[in-house]
């Protein structure tokens, strides 16, 4: 039997970081108090210049190290984003080139928040089906560049941020089971309009593009009762009963839907992780970086079930229950700042000549082009 195994991790967030007091000294109607009783949130970290494909490279840089792996043996990188660089090429073809995956397929997956156990479940499916052995997969959103920084309701909600981990095929099992779904009926309840120049599709005021908008109480409602089905769902496809789950790491967006959701499930709080407090929701980053912090915190051993539930727009939502392997540390070190500098110019040198090569091929295909005229 093969299986897919986590055998690294990373993340990474901006330097920027942004109180809840910060947005009561804007102006905003809001206060500390009301975001951290109703969320749990008391900062969030806003990018400045860099985009989400730096905040992606840092983490995949990080969990390519603690996994011991180069990047050119990586088959597959999978990016989980709402907030790609560009429409086009994919965010994922750009952290291809700039770790120097050289064998490896990249696409961007959206699932909005649900993105990144998606792409886990996906990356799980391609190696236990023997068509990879090593996959990256990262969550990483900049939800910070579509905020309406005057609609409390919102803005106070999101950070910005990227995880990743690597998958590695494996004779002992690490994803046990997995389940994705989606109710488009509810597309409209949180949306970002694209930001299209002569786009028809959705009738959005041209105001309205490009930002945010989220009818939070459905959400909520909903959010709470989906979770904790897709949980369900995945634990007893695993074989697995309630009490043999160690460590529950639910999509980060508001305590009180993880709360409500682990008591539905009937888990105690004690099982449940969070760090919304620290890093607000970071859409398809939010699980990854709890799951790293998970490690680092020592919440996770060899054998360990763990599961994991989100839900984002969509409405989309996606669990996993996985089996912490063995032989993962329980801690790792941080990533070497000059062996990372390192691989990083490498693959910038490999990158130049590739462009350059590239460069010299066309101009060489003209003149003999022209010769032949
Ligand atoms: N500060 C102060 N007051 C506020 C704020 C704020 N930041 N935001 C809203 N309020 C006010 C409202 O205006 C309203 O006032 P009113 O009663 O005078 O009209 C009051 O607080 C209650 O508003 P509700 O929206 O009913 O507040 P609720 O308790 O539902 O909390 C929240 C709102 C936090 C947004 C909650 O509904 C929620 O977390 N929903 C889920 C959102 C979510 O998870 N989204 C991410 C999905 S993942 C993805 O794909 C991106």
């Amino acid at each position: 039997m093969r299986y897919a195994q986590i055998a690294g991790w990373g993340m990474h967030v901006p330097s920027r970081l942004v109180k809840n007091e910060r947005f009561v000294e804007l102006g905003l109607d809001t206060s500390d108090e009301w975001i951290a009783t109703r969320t749990g949130i008391r900062q969030r970290y806003i990018a400045g210049n860099e985009s989400t494909s730096d905040l992606a490279l840092r983490a995949a840089q990080e969990a390519l190290y603690v996994s011991g792996t180069h990047a050119r043996d990586i088959d597959l990188i999978l990016l989980a984003t709402c907030t790609p660089d560009q429409v086009m090429p994919s965010t994922a073809s750009l952290i291809q080139d700039r770790i120097g995956a050289t064998g490896a397929g990249a696409m961007d997956l959206n699932a909005a928040c649900a993105g990144f156990v998606y792409a886990l479940a996906m990356g799980a499916g391609q190696i236990e089906s023997g068509r990879a052995r090593q996959v990256l997969v990262i969550g990483a959103d900049e939800l910070s560049t579509h905020l309406n920084w005057r609609d409390r309701s919102t803005c106070v909600l999101f950070g910005d941020g990227a995880g990743a981990v690597v998958l590695k095929e494996s004779d002992e099992p690490g994803i046990l089971s997995s389940t994705t779904g989606c109710d488009g009926a509810g597309a409209d309840l949180l949306m970002i309009p694209a930001a299209r120049p002569n786009s028809r599709a959705n009738g959005h005021s041209p105001k309205g593009v490009g930002y945010l908008t989220m009818n939070g109480p459905q959400i909520f409602r909903w959010a709470t009762q989906m979770m904790a089905k897709a949980a369900e769902k995945v634990i007893t496809a695993s074989g697995l009963k309630l009490e043999q789950v160690d460590l529950f790491i639910p999509h980060q967006a508001n305590l009180r839907i993880m709360e409500t959701t682990a008591k539905r499930l009937g888990l105690p709080l004690e099982k449940v992780f969070s760090n919304v407090r620290q890093y607000g929701n970071t859409s398809a980053a939010s699980i990854p970086i709890a799951l790293y912090e998970a490690v680092a915190a020592g919440r996770l051993k060899g054998g360990d079930n763990v599961v994991l539930s989100s839900f984002g727009a969509g409405l989309s939502w996606a669990a996993v229950a996985l089996r912490w392997g063995a032989n993962v540390p329980a801690q790792h070190t941080r990533w070497s700042p000059l062996r990372r500098e390192l691989e990083a110019r490498m693959a910038a040198v490999r990158s130049t000549l590739r462009r350059q090569e590239r460069a010299v091929r066309a101009t060489i295909g003209e003149r003999l082009r022209r010769d032949g005229d």
